[in-house]
């Protein structure tokens, strides 16, 4: 990378088409909002300086995104007056730096890095500024690419202000465009405002950079990639669209996925090789599966880690914090959270286990119970290796079973259990001789009696 690299983010819109308390850019495509896809977007292309531009009318993007980046990241647009107005916004963010700028949309997720890049390639075999285009579908309403017969980009026309000639052409402005930063910025200063929709246009540094003598050319994307999320419906779009390409990245990783149209992935979900994924099964943010592991049917992962040939599910929740090693075994119904289990542990059912530290090998019997939480705080369940916990066991934690030690099946543990103990609490099982017979002969008696009566 010859240049130094610099991004500059719209997300100024108001988005009133979502109609939603949360801004646009805010809205989460993978589970990642929008604004921080364009951010990653922009990272992954080497971009050291990185500007959004957000309006008056949405501190939340604000504060998003200068807890992420930091203060120098945000500039103000304070009145939409069009998409060039606002790129100017950032002029004073950007100042002192020397190198190339790529201009993108805080509302257009699913751009890829490898696209951004091609448009820096086109910079570096000369071109004054790149610009990215897509064959639209129906045009209308986008910006017009207009082409010599050399392929070099002369003027972009928006669609208000096109002649029927121009509107006939279906190659579209994406609204991404690289350029250099001063370059940018003095073609900015000469945009105006006197169009159908008097807003200050950023595609107008086209046609003001030709006669500059700046030369433009366009790579393409599809359609797909550069589609802008401005209503819940473009949202359910562009997540679908990610869904099958996060699917397809899986298994071209290496994982089966037996019906991947059912599977749901995040934007940072981490599938290994030889991973099977069944039927249902949804990852939130933040889950890892580590090589050869199984996902069972209709289980829901987040925040956990799933490490080598272990199995969860079928119908399994690993919440956050939930770190399951090499050749653990969680089986139906089972919900884990914040909860480390060591090699080769198990709990095959019904069982909840929060807070807590399983060793190695140890077992939980069906309806185990860590009661972690006593409405104020929570505390920590350890399980040393190689322990047997009955079932309908309760443990009111704080609280330790030692190494190898048994509890007994229905038992509620409120002291710690020493290695290789057993550990009963429960009430003494006593037996009533003829208990049964004696009741049931009563009882019918007293029913033939009411039956008799008139
Ligand atoms: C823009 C392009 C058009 C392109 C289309 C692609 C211009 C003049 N037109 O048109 O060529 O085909 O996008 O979707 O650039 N924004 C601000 N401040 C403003 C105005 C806009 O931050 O004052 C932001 C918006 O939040 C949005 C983006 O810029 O993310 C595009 O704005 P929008 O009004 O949607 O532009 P279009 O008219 O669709
Ligand atoms: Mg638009």
């Amino acid at each position: 990378m010859s240049r130094q690299r610099a991004a500059v983010i719209l997300a100024a819109g108001q988005g009133t088409r979502m109609k939603s308390r949360t801004p646009k850019v805010l809205h989460k495509v993978g589970g990642r909002t929008m604004v921080d896809w364009a951010i990653d977007t922009a990272q992954a292309q080497g971009c050291a300086r990185i500007v959004v531009v957000v309006g008056t009318h949405s501190p939340e993007v604000r504060a998003h995104v200068e807890a992420r980046l930091g203060a120098g990241a945000i500039a103000v647009q304070d009145q939409p007056l069009g998409t060039g107005h606002a790129v100017r916004a950032a002029q004073a963010a950007l100042a002192g730096f020397e190198g190339d700028v790529v201009v993108s949309y805080a509302d257009a997720p699913l751009v890829r890095p490898e696209t951004i890049a091609r448009l820096f390639a086109l910079r570096d075999a000369g071109a004054g500024i790149a610009v990215l285009g897509f064959e639209a579908d129906d045009p209308t309403g986008y910006g017009r690419l207009l082409l010599d017969e050399s392929g070099v980009l002369t003027r972009i026309v928006e669609h208000k202000d096109a002649t029927d000639a121009e509107r006939a052409v279906r190659l579209c402005n994406s609204g991404v465009l690289a350029a250099d930063c001063a370059v940018l910025f003095s073609l900015l200063s000469m945009v105006r405002n006197d169009n159908a929709k008097g807003e200050y246009y950023l595609t107008d540094v086209v046609g003001l950079g030709r006669s500059s003598g700046f030369s433009a050319r366009v790579a393409t994307a599809l359609e797909a990639e550069v589609l802008g999320c401005n209503s819940r419906v473009e949202l359910a779009q562009a997540e679908a669209a990610f869904q099958a390409r996060a699917r397809r990245a899986a298994m071209d990783g290496g994982a089966t996925l037996i019906d991947p149209n059912t599977v749901y992935f995040s934007w940072d979900t981490r599938i290994g090789q030889d991973v099977t994924v069944e039927p249902g099964v949804f990852f939130g943010p933040g889950v890892v599966v580590e090589d050869g592991a199984t996902v069972r049917a209709w289980s829901h992962l987040e925040g956990a880690r799933v490490g080598p040939e272990a199995s969860v599910g079928p119908f399994v929740r690993l919440r956050p914090g939930a770190d399951l090693a090499r050749k653990v075994k969680i089986g139906n119904f089972v919900e884990i959270k914040n909860a480390t289990f060591a090699e080769a542990a198990q709990a095959s059912h019904l069982t909840y286990v929060g807070d807590a530290d399983v060793g190695a090998r140890a077992n939980l019997g069906c309806g185990t119970i860590t009661c972690n939480y006593d409405g104020f705080d929570k505390y920590r369940t350890v399980i040393g290796e190689d322990a047997f916990i009955g079932s309908d066991t309760a443990l009111v934690a704080p609280v330790t079973v030692g190494a190898r030690a048994f509890t007994g099946s229905g038992s509620v543990i409120t002291k710690d259990v020493p290695a290789d103990a057993l550990a009963v609490a429960r009430g003494r099982q006593k037996e009533v001789e003829g208990w049964a017979a004696a009741f049931r002969a009563r009882k019918a008696a007293e029913k033939a009696a009411r039956k008799a009566k008139p």
